[in-house]
């Protein structure tokens, strides 16, 4: 609900209602947008060899997070911050199958696989 939508609904409800206006919570945030207070844990990127367009995934440790729109079936090379993995999933939520895919931070992602290349939609660190 946009901001105005609100401002609009409440008004409405304090001429025809005047008892305690409850507002209704926030909806949970789309997972693929960066969350706060969270480590960055991985650096994924659109060409082999960690070139082009970068994204950096932060999330919670075993916390699966979809790619944005940009990214997603678009990244060829990924390489986890020191100390951590990165497993990607070819389908949204990481669900679980028997493809995906498991680098580190020392160069066993510098070319994703034929099978997920330009296909990754998911990841968990
Ligand atoms: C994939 O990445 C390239 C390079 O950043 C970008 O130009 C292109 O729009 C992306 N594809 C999609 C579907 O967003
Ligand atoms: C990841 O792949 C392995 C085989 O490479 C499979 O045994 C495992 O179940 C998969 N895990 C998930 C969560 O998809």
């Amino acid at each position: 609900m946009k901001l105005t939508t609100i401002l609009l609904t409440l008004g409405l409800g304090l001429t025809t209602a005047p008892s305690t206006v409850v507002l209704a919570a926030p909806a949970p945030e789309s997972n693929y947008y960066q969350q706060a207070n969270t480590p960055d844990i991985v650096d994924m990127f659109v060409n082999a060899n960690y070139y082009g367009d970068k994204y950096t995934g932060s999330a919670y440790e075993g916390q699966c997070v979809n790619l944005p729109p940009n990214f997603n079936d678009n990244l060829s090379s990924g390489r986890a911050r020191p100390g951590y993995h990165c497993t990607v999933w070819p389908d949204a939520n990481c669900r679980t199958n028997k493809w995906n895919f498991t680098f580190d931070d020392r160069g066993s992602g510098a070319r994703f696989p034929d099978w997920i290349n330009d296909r990754a939609s998911s990841w968990r660190g």
